[in-house]
């Protein structure tokens, strides 16, 4: 089988459907790749670098439209500018198309497409399941545009991102607030905090919360408890009273931040405008918006889809090429979701548009001239459960009262324990001696931090606790070390010498632990 790289024809796209790499990986799957010749020059891949790869390179446009049984493009087919026809109509009769189509707005296209008896799967309708994401486009995309968010960011402002103390003086850390925490989202977090900025991030969907901060953002919250989560696991329309509550806390947050990242988006529907000009007017001069939502009618109101604009001394960008601007990354990883999608239907040897396969069906748009009506909608995850208390298990012969039974009987046997140690503690006090006493309560008192520290801490961060306790069981040696100098039976000094074993062993096995969780981190 036979598969055609198309050069891209979309002014200022300068993405390719292959890089020589994902060429050699096609080779691999049995089929025979052809490139138009330059199809790569945006992207930095030479011709000679698509030979070597195993590629053929054609100069001619329609040679390779009409010889290839698949075609894998970025953008839709279009009105080809040299030749005058539209790409649909140089595709071949019962040929194969991949690319990105957006079927929704492009119907005209669709037909045209079907006219050709043509089968056409949408890379931007990949369903966004599991199994899915080795092939899903739109996140691989979404991933770049959020990263590329921050850099167009930094490039506009004024300062750096990272605080910093220096011999001439103090600089702060930017603050940067990203609305919308999905994938473009979550990589906008990550880039502008590898940047050293203060970083907050807000969403409808209260799940991303923990992912949000597992990236060292602070998850910004309204008082409105109002769930966003909604078909397949993507985001729903908010309440009017919701959208209100959120836009009073993005004007506030507007005071304060110097870079706001917009990403916010339900599918299917226009952005929601969240970002006001009036909220642009309360930003700092130097400010910057970067509104990714641009080309779906943008998350702010002062944005033009494709331009830079400057409002009272605010830069807001509109660039609706994000993953274009670092065409090489965008695509390698656009080639492997091609890569992926064309083992999954079997490669050259077996190829199938199975219609069983849900991945395939979700993206299939086209098959054999046939437009097919969109597929239903993956179902939503099941939300994630409310922690219930553990049943308490019922005792045979007794009623359903059995259980505040048992709760007063631990209730009562828990006061038993208080009683006793009071008791203990109390003849502690009037019969031992001071100085006993003394070790006691330092003893007791080392209990109780202890306890705080270790439970008042995440466990993630167990480990690097162990080198504090190092530090701890360095002073007990040194105590242990002066006590065991007694009486040989008496039992300060076996203790003494206790004390001195366990804490060498914990000195010891700290040290171990710590060195291999720093082994860890080192490249
Ligand atoms: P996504 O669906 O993964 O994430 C969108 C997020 O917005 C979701 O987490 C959703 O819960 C959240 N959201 C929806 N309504 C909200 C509201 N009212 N307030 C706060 N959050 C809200 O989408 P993905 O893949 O991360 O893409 C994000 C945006 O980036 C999309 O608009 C997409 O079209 C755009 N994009 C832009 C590019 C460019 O070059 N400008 C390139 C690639 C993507």
């Amino acid at each position: 089988m036979k598969i055609g790289i198309i050069k891209e024809i979309k002014p200022g796209e300068r993405r390719v459907a292959a890089t020589p790499e994902t060429v050699g990986k096609l080779g691999k799957l049995g089929f025979a790749v052809t490139v138009e010749s330059g199809a790569g020059e945006g992207a930095s891949f030479r011709d000679e670098d698509y030979e070597k790869a195993g590629a053929q390179i054609e100069k001619d446009t329609a040679t390779i439209w009409s010889g290839s049984d698949i075609i894998l493009k970025v953008q839709p087919p279009d009105m080809h500018p040299q030749l005058g026809r539209h790409e649909a109509e140089l595709l071949r009769e019962k040929a194969t198309l991949v690319s990105f189509l957006w079927p929704g707005k492009n119907r005209e296209l669709i037909e045209r497409l079907a006219a050709r008896k043509a089968t056409v799967l949408a890379m931007d309708l990949i369903p966004r399941i599991t199994r899915a994401q080795k092939m899903d486009a739109l996140s691989s995309m979404a991933n770049i545009a959020g990263y590329r968010a921050v850099i167009e960011a930094a490039s506009f402002f004024g300062r750096f991102f990272t605080g910093q103390v220096t011999a001439a003086g103090k600089v702060p850390p930017a603050k940067v607030m990203v609305i919308g925490a999905g994938v473009a989202g979550l990589a906008a977090i990550g880039a502008a905090r590898g940047l050293g900025a203060i970083v907050r991030a807000f969403d409808t969907r209260p799940v991303v919360r923990e992912q949000v901060q597992s990236m060292g953002a602070e998850f910004l919250e309204v008082e409105l408890a109002e769930d966003g989560t909604g078909e397949g696991g993507y985001a729903r329309e908010m309440s009017p009273a919701f959208i209100a509550a959120e836009m009073a806390l993005f004007e506030k947050q507007a005071r304060e931040v110097d870079i706001i990242i917009t990403t916010a988006l339900i599918p299917g529907r226009a952005a929601p405008q969240l970002i006001l000009r009036s909220h642009v007017e309360q930003m700092r001069p130097g400010s910057v918006v970067v509104d990714l939502a641009a080309e779906s009618g943008g998350n702010c109101e002062l944005t033009r889809p494709g331009e830079v604009i400057n409002h009272r001394g605010v830069t807001i960008i509109g660039y609706v090429d994000l993953p274009s601007r670092l065409a090489p990354t965008a695509s390698g990883l656009y080639g492997n979701n091609l890569v992926h999608l064309l083992s999954d239907m079997g490669g050259a040897a077996k190829w199938q548009v199975n219609q069983q396969d849900e991945v395939v069906r979700g993206a299939l748009v086209v098959a054999e001239g046939e437009i097919l009506a969109p597929p239903p909608k993956p179902k939503a995850p099941p939300p994630a459960e409310a922690k219930q208390p553990a049943p308490v298990p019922a005792k045979s012969g007794k009623d359903h009262k059995s259980g505040h039974g048992d709760a007063a009987a631990s209730g009562r046997s828990q006061s038993l324990a208080l009683l006793l140690m009071a008791a203990v503690f109390l003849v502690i006090g009037l019969f031992a001696p001071p100085a006993f006493l003394a070790h006691l309560t330092v003893f007791v008192l080392a209990c109780f931090v202890g306890w705080q520290v270790v439970w008042n801490v995440t466990p993630a961060l167990h480990t690097p606790l162990m080198s504090v306790t190092n530090a701890i069981s360095g002073i007990i040696i040194v105590g242990g070390m002066l006590k065991v100098s007694g009486p040989e039976a008496a039992p300060a000094t076996i203790l003494a010498a206790v004390a001195v074993l366990l804490s060498t062993i914990n000195i010891a096995g700290g040290f171990l632990v710590t060195q291999r969780m720093l082994k860890m981190f080192r490249k």
